[in-house]
């Protein structure tokens, strides 16, 4: 196959059946922005490339938004998801002791406690605003937990977390102020915060990550970056992808019934719900040389977007790709990225979902969707803006 005949898509189509008969018809396609790739395998392949870059794809994000110079942009321009080599290893390395599956694990039951907290204080149960009253609230406090903040600052959290997220991530122009504004609030918080933490430290992830500065593995500033990526990465994608995993349980009312009846089967529905329908529907790196991607030819300079919708329902790797199924071999799902700038917090990001699945399940196994879930899709990400049910 040659670069000239690949099919043609819309740039920025949200259109999953556009997607999907370029798919059938070839693993790359093209479009005004660049190349498209939207099978599973040369998916992986352009994640893990190592020619292929992230940082630059981040920092396009940022352009795209107009935060293109000043000091916002030089504090940007050193954190792990905008740096390449040497910076991204010394950024990434502190950010991956803290979140590895070992510590991880050991939250099970503080998330699970939080999980019920939160349950605990749903008002009207024939009623509720599930994206609300449970996803919007449980990211924040378990942040709140991780990194020994008082759990009332929890909505707090979860503003400075969206309203830098939510412009970047849609490319919403008109919301740049509030990416400006709530970037320096988040600084000042995690500033503050960092800083009282000092004279008492404990085994929470604030006092983790000062002793890693204190080790001198990251400078005062570096510590600052670090303490906001969690604060910025571990809220948004969270919520939605647990309001995405209740409503594709839920729009199917067997879906539930089977794992009220077996929760043993909540796991293999939340990575179901994930392969289905992701939070992050594109992940894009810049060719940094020219590269081959199974004998075809990339171009130094060229944006290459992996189309996570596509290749998870890629009929090569998954029998009946688009049929809700949780007997299916375990893959490794798209969403979370690949190579070297994986999704650090995925581990965190499924014991939340799992938890969330679980907790309702075994009080609320009558819950049922009160109308239609609803959700804005763009190219980019999927994020829920409806999701009604009655618990009871
Ligand atoms: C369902 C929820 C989540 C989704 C959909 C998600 C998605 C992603 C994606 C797509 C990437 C980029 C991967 C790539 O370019 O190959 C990423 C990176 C990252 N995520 Fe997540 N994430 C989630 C939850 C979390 C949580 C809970 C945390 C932290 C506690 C977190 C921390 C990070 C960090 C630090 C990176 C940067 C890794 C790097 O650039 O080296 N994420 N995430």
């Amino acid at each position: 196959m040659t670069t000239t005949d690949v099919p043609w898509i819309t740039a920025d189509t949200t259109d999953l059946h556009e997607l999907e008969e370029a798919r059938d018809r070839s693993w790359i396609a093209r479009s005004d922005r660049g190349y498209e790739v939207l099978r599973y395998g040369p998916g992986l392949s352009v994640l893990e490339h190592p020619g292929l870059l992230k940082g630059p794809s981040f920092l396009k994000r940022l352009d795209d938004l107009g935060i293109v110079d000043g000091e916002i942009r030089r504090r940007w321009n050193q954190v792990v998801t905008t740096t390449e080599g040497d910076q991204r290893k010394r950024m990434r390395v502190p950010l991956a002791k803290l979140l590895r599956p070992m510590q991880i694990s050991k939250l099970r039951d503080t998330v699970r406690g939080i999980v019920h907290d939160v349950l605990d204080e749903i008002g009207d149960p024939a009623e509720v605003d599930l994206l609300q009253a449970l996803a919007w609230k449980i990211p924040s406090r378990v942040y709140c937990h991780l990194v020994s903040a008082p759990v009332e600052l929890a909505p707090t959290i979860a503003r400075l977390s969206d309203s830098v997220l939510g412009p970047l991530l849609t490319n919403d122009r008109g919301r740049r102020q509030e990416f400006v504004d709530t970037f320096w609030e988040g600084l000042d918080f995690v500033r503050e915060h960092i800083d009282a933490r000092r004279s008492n430290l404990g085994d929470d992830f604030t006092s983790a990550m000062i002793r890693q500065q204190l080790a001198g593995d990251l400078t005062e500033e570096e510590l600052h970056a670090e303490a906001l990526a969690i604060l910025q990465a571990s809220i948004d994608n969270t919520v939605h992808q647990t309001a995405i995993a209740f409503g594709k349980l839920l729009e199917e009312p067997s879906r539930w019934q089977d794992v009220v009846g077996d929760p043993a089967r909540i796991p293999a529905a939340t990575e179901e719900a994930i392969r289905l329908r992701p939070r992050f529907n594109t992940i894009f790196r810049l060719a940094a040389e020219d590269v081959e991607i199974d004998g075809f030819p990339i171009e130094a300079g060229s944006w290459v977007y992996v189309s996570v919708r596509a290749s998870q329902r890629d009929p090569e790797v998954f029998d009946a790709p688009g049929t809700w199924r949780l007997d299916r071999p375990a893959v490794r799902p798209m969403m979370f990225g690949a190579g070297p700038y994986n999704c650090l917090g995925q581990h965190l990001a499924r014991l939340e979902i799992n938890e969330a699945v679980l907790a309702v399940a075994r009080r609320f196994p009558g819950l049922r969707l009160t109308e239609d879930w609803t959700t804005r899709e763009t190219n980019a990400i999927t994020e829920v803006t409806r999701l009604r049910v009655a618990l009871v």
